[in-house]
């Protein structure tokens, strides 16, 4: 039997690209999922895609942000099917700029979302697993939580953040024997609306060409599937993957 059939997942990021392609794949595994993100009609029509195919899943309105939200989301997926067996902290944004810029505003946004976000879930998820003394925390860092280049700066910093966090946690988790298990996974460049949180023409342009080798959000998934569907005794702790052609 799958090691994916009737475990809980909740899913953050959800409404597009990695997380959606992650909700069809878990789903169509027999995960039962909790989607979350801000966009509701994208998070309705997954929800039915889903059902329509034979899965399971529903959805909660949550801004990562937000740890009330995180709080919220977590006591309802708690209700509704009684247990999280993996938390996927997938929600994240990109909009880079060279420093000089000065985008603080966007700064601020990149260090909620994608460092805050991923704490405020482990401190509202995690805590369920331990006591049960069983979970998974799977984080999305990136190939830019691995390398530093011009205009991804901030970005990569959050990124680098999310890795540490990962081998923390993973440390921390050992030490105590709680059996949840930690996977950081780190893609390179993958088709999604991820440019689109971009404001800087140039750095966008820039990245459209750089985007054009990227593969299809489906691989990531399916290697958060294969991470999930291992013995409960082996944890699969890092992965990168890039385009078989992208260099940096
Ligand atoms: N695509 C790549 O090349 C790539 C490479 C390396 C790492 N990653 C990482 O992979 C993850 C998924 O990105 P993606 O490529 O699939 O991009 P995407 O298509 O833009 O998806 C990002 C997801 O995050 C959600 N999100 C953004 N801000 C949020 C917030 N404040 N609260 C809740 N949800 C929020 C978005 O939903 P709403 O807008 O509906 O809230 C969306 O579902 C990110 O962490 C990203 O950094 C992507």
């Amino acid at each position: 039997m799958s090691n994916i059939k009737n475990k809980v997942v909740v899913l953050t990021g959800a409404s597009s690209g990695i997380g959606e392609a992650t909700a069809k794949e878990l789903a169509s595994k027999g995960a039962k999922l909790v989607l979350a993100a801000r966009r509701e009609d994208r998070l309705k029509k997954l929800q039915d895609e889903i059902q329509t195919s034979g899965g399971q899943a529903i959805y909660k309105v949550t801004d990562v942000s937000s740890r009330q939200q995180i709080e919220e989301l977590a006591a309802y997926a708690l209700n509704e099917f009684g247990k999280i067996d993996v938390l996927v902290n997938n929600a994240g944004i990109m909009p880079q700029a060279f420093l000089a810029e000065n985008k603080v505003d966007e700064w601020d946004k990149m260090i909620d979302v994608n460092i805050k976000g991923v704490l405020y879930a482990i401190a509202a998820i995690v805590p369920s697993m331990r006591e049960r003394k069983s979970g998974h925390v799977i984080n999305l860092s990136s190939v830019a939580g691995h390398n530093i280049y011009p205009g991804g700066t901030v970005y990569s910093g959050t990124k680098f953040a999310v890795k540490a966090i990962s081998e923390g946690l993973r440390q921390e988790e050992a030490i105590s024997a709680t059996n949840i298990r930690v996977t950081n996974i780190s893609p390179g460049a993958v088709n999604s609306e991820l440019l689109e949180t971009i404001t800087d023409p140039t750095m966008k342009a820039g990245l459209k060409e750089f985007y054009q080798v990227a593969i299809d959000a489906d691989g990531i998934a399916r290697a958060i599937a294969f991470a999930i569907e291992q013995p409960s005794d082996i944890a699969i702790n890092e992965m990168i993957i890039r385009p078989t052609v992208q260099v940096g």
